[in-house]
């Protein structure tokens, strides 16, 4: 069961600023102390500026998840720019080029529990969860 919170959209470099605002709030709301509000919005940070670097255009959405006495939240950066090719190579460290605080996409990876990339020469959709116990 899903819930979706909100979407921002990213076209401007300021829309990275106001998606991690937006993920840092619901994280609050659902109750992630203080590591855990800062992995979340590391991640939002590096999937939206992905967004505006390589896609120019996209959109970071927000849902509560519900699992077996647990919540989280479900984040979805998704945009329709060219594309990764070689996914399994840019999964592997050392591949990030722009030098973020969170390690490009392996980083996001280790940030939070669950982690989904989908993309082809249409677009690129990244899904993560991070779980809140209760
Ligand atoms: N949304 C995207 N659309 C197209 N290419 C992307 C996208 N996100 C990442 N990439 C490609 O994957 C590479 C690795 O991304 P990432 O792990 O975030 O490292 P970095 O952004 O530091 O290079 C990028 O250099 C870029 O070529
Ligand atoms: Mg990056």
């Amino acid at each position: 069961m899903e819930k979706t919170l909100s979407s921002v959209i990213i076209k401007k470099e300021w829309d990275i600023v106001g998606a991690r605002q937006a993920g840092r709030k619901i994280a609050i709301d659902l109750g992630f102390g203080s590591v855990d509000q800062a992995r979340i919005t590391t991640a939002i940070s590096e999937l939206a500026r992905n967004i505006y670097l390589y896609a120019k255009h996209g959109e970071i959405t927000f849902e509560k998840v519900y699992g077996v006495r647990k919540v989280g939240i479900k984040i979805i950066a998704s945009d329709r720019g060219p594309g990764i090719r070689e996914i399994s190579s840019v999964m592997k460290d050392g591949y990030s080029t722009s030098g973020g605080l969170g390690a490009g996409l392996p980083g996001v990876k280790r940030l939070m529990d669950e982690f989904d990339i989908q993309s082809d020469d249409h677009g690129t959709k990244v899904t993560v969860i991070k779980w809140a116990r209760q």
